[in-house]
C-alpha cells in the first residue's frame, strides 16, 4: 500500500513548538501530568514534552475498543499499568487522533473519576466529519479530512508508526 504524504516533518515541528509554547504559558509553572493514549500518541509525546520547560511528568494508558457480541455497543477497556496517581494532578490527556471522540472522552471522564484537579485534552489530528460524541480538544495539531491517515505514530495494523511524517494510505 502507498502512503501520500499530508503533512510533513516541517510542518508538524512547528506547530507543537506553537503548542508547547501555549502549554507553558497555560500552565505557567503548575506542575503537569501528560498522560499518553498507547500507541499512537509514543512520536508526539517524545517531541512535545522536549520543548516544555517546567514541572512535568509523564504517564501512558492504553484503551481497546472492543464491539460487543450479541450487541452493536462497543465497550473501551482502559489498562493504566503505567499510569500513576493522578489524584490532585493537573492532566492533559494526549491522544494521536480524534475520530468518533469516543476515547478521549471517556478517558476524561475517568481521569477526573481517579479526583485529577483538571483534565485538558490535546491531539494531534482532528478528523473532520466523524465525531460522535461531543468534546472539544483543548490544543490539537491539524484538522484533517474524513481519510485514513498513518505514520507520526499512526498505525495500520501497527504498522508505519515510525515515518517521520503524516500520509494517507492508499489501498
Ligand atoms: P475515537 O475513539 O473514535 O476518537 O478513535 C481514536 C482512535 O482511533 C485513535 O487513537 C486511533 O488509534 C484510531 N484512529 C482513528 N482514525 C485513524 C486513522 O485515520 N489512522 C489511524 N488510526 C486512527
Ligand atoms: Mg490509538
Amino acid at each position: 500500500m502507498a502512503v501520500t504524504p499530508l503533512i510533513n516533518e516541517t510542518q508538524i515541528q512547528e506547530r507543537l513548538a506553537e503548542l508547547a509554547q501555549r502549554i507553558e504559558a497555560d500552565y505557567a509553572e503548575r506542575p503537569l501530568t501528560i498522560v499518553a493514549v498507547l500507541t499512537g500518541s509514543l512520536v508526539a509525546l517524545a517531541d512535545l514534552i522536549r520543548r516544555i520547560h517546567g514541572p512535568l511528568r509523564i504517564a501512558l494508558v492504553q484503551a481497546s475498543s472492543y464491539r460487543g457480541a450479541t450487541t452493536s455497543a462497543t465497550t473501551l477497556v482502559i489498562n493504566e499499568t503505567f499510569a500513576p496517581d493522578v489524584a490532585g494532578r493537573d492532566v492533559l490527556l494526549l491522544d494521536d487522533i480524534l475520530d468518533t471522540g469516543r476515547t478521549l472522552a471517556t478517558l476524561v471522564e475517568h481521569l477526573k473519576d481517579r479526583g485529577a484537579a483538571s483534565v485538558r485534552t490535546m491531539v494531534l489530528l482532528r478528523k473532520i466529519g466523524r465525531q460522535v460524541v461531543p468534546i472539544e480538544p483543548d490544543y490539537h495539531g491539524f484538522v484533517i479530512p474524513d481519510v485514513f491517515v498513518v505514520g507520526y505514530g499512526l498505525d495500520y495494523n501497527d504498522e508505519y508508526r515510525h515515518l517521520p511524517f503524516v500520509g494517507v494510505l492508499e489501498p
